[in-house]
């Protein structure tokens, strides 16, 4: 009797593996085909261009590697503008070198935003790639010029990247957002971002917060790999990381 239920939960847990390992290789395959794109924003025609507030913003979507120089040194610019200050306030930190870095590597996509007149306005830095063997679009920075804040263009920009990540059949969109700054917690909250599964517990006393939205058409049918057996791998590799206020990425 005992023998057979021991046997019964062994295939139980190996067919949950296999399970597991066939989610992971389609997410790897997904990644791979939306990083393959040369511009996931042409069939979404609909959000290439966002008037309101006094507004006019065109949109674009590229590899940083096909972006003029010039662009990519504004964004590392408007970046440092925006976000030195609070990362120098918390334990968080801010190297320079290290942001250009990681906002210069090959993965990174970039959707821009600018004006009728060709001036830019605002970007967000994102990757199409697996996060604790989840397939994800991570939103590494999300930026605006202070000039163009608060007319809903953050807002237009975030709808777009979901709508990027969800019609590439990524399971979620995730960032890492600093605690210390307030108004971008509450821009994100509002558009219904929460905490994700893969935040650290909150005795780790950090000063980030991993929000996330998931893809309403794909509904997680097998368990996430054990936080914290991946947190330990994690560890050992640890790597820089991004988002909206660096990051704190994972593989
Ligand atoms: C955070 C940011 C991307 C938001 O974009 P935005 O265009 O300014 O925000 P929106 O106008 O779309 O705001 C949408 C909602 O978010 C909330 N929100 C946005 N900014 C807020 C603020 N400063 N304080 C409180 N709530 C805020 C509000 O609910 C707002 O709706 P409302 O204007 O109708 O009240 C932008 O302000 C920015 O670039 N900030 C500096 C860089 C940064 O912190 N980036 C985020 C982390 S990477």
């Amino acid at each position: 009797m005992g023998r057979k239920i021991v046997n019964k939960k062994g295939k139980e847990k190996r067919l949950a593996r296999k399970e597991e390992r066939q989610r992971i290789a389609a997410g790897t395959i997904a990644v791979a085909r939306a990083n393959a794109l040369t511009d996931p924003l042409a069939p979404l025609t609909a959000f290439r261009s966002y008037q309101r507030c006094g507004l006019i913003a065109l949109l674009s979507c590229s590899r940083v590697t096909q972006l003029p120089t010039e662009t990519v040194e504004w964004a590392i610019d408007l970046t440092e503008r925006n976000i030195r200050k609070p990362s120098e306030q918390c334990s968080w930190g801010w190297d320079g070198d290290k942001k250009r870095e990681e906002m210069t590597e090959e993965a990174a996509w970039y959707l821009i935003a600018k004006d009728p007149e060709g001036k830019n306005l605002g970007f967000s830095h994102f990757r199409f790639d697996m996060d604790y063997g989840d397939e994800v679009l991570y939103c590494y920075e999300l930026q605006l010029e202070p000039w163009a804040q608060r007319r809903g263009l953050g807002s237009f920009l975030l709808h777009t990247l979901e709508l990027i990540a969800f019609t590439n059949q990524m399971r979620k969109v995730i960032l890492t957002v600093l605690l210390n700054n307030k108004p971008s917690i509450c821009f994100f909250k509002a558009l219904r971002y929460s905490t994700d599964e893969t935040n650290p517990d909150e005795e780790e006393k950090i000063p980030y917060e991993i929000l996330s939205k998931h893809n309403p058409k794909m509904n997680r049918t097998v368990p996430a790999p054990s936080k914290p057996a991946v947190r330990a791998a994690d560890l050992l590799t640890a790597s820089s990381h991004q988002c909206c206020q660096g990051g704190h990425h994972h593989h």
